[in-house]
């Protein structure tokens, strides 16, 4: 079996929502079973993941960047990087926030780099935005946002049960499958 793990932080829900979808897509490929650890502080025992074929990181956006939660996880890996613990894994990354922009790209690529410190090899998110000519972020497609280093959802202040919206939660599981399909390819 290949094995998908997905790692994030959610202090309100909607990180988590859309971390299901990322699941769902990665088991939905045959031959693929995934993990996935829910942090709380960041510093949960992550051995589970050592014999991942691919970990998909997730964090909401706070502040412009990733979560503290989720910098507390990455710090807590260190010694994972002096014994080269993760190299080769696959790596790949998603976040939200409450604006359109939000400055996510920003915690995409602090999840990029850390991986990357890793050694692991970075996947994007390959679907175009399918807003139609004229609709810009139409919330019922996929990639909304347009972004290629990782998946983006946006989220409106409510409830995580009616955001982010349909097009978001179909990217999710895009990318999930995306990543499981990558990484059962090449394992
Ligand atoms: C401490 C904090 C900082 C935030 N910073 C940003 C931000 O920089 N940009 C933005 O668009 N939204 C920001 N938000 C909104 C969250 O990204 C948004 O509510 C998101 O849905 C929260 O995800 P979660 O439910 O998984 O925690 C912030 C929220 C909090 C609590």
């Amino acid at each position: 079996m290949t094995k998908i793990a997905i790692v994030y932080h959610s202090g309100y829900g909607h990180t988590e929502k859309l971390a299901s979808h990322v699941e769902k897509g990665a088991s939905s490929v045959d031959g693929v079973e995934t993990v996935s650890l829910k942090l709380k502080t960041g510093l949960e025992d992550f051995e589970a993941l050592l014999d991942a074929d691919a970990i998909i990181f997730g964090s909401p956006t706070y502040m412009g960047s990733v979560s503290a939660v989720m910098k507390q996880f990455m710090e807590k890996t260190s010694k994972l990087f002096y014994v080269r613990g993760w190299k080769d894994k696959f790596a790949a990354g998603f976040t939200l926030s409450h604006s359109l922009s939000g400055d996510k790209l920003n915690a995409l690529m602090q999840m990029n780099i850390f991986a990357m410190q890793h050694g692991m090899i970075w996947v994007g998110f390959d679907q175009l935005n399918q807003s139609p000519d004229g609709e810009p972020g139409k919330s019922d497609v996929m990639n909304r946002m347009g972004a290629f280093l990782g998946l983006m959802g946006q989220t409106e202040n409510a409830s995580p049960e009616i955001t982010p919206p349909s097009g978001d939660l179909a990217s999710a599981e895009h990318f999930g499958q995306r990543i499981a399909e990558v990484a059962k390819r090449f394992a």
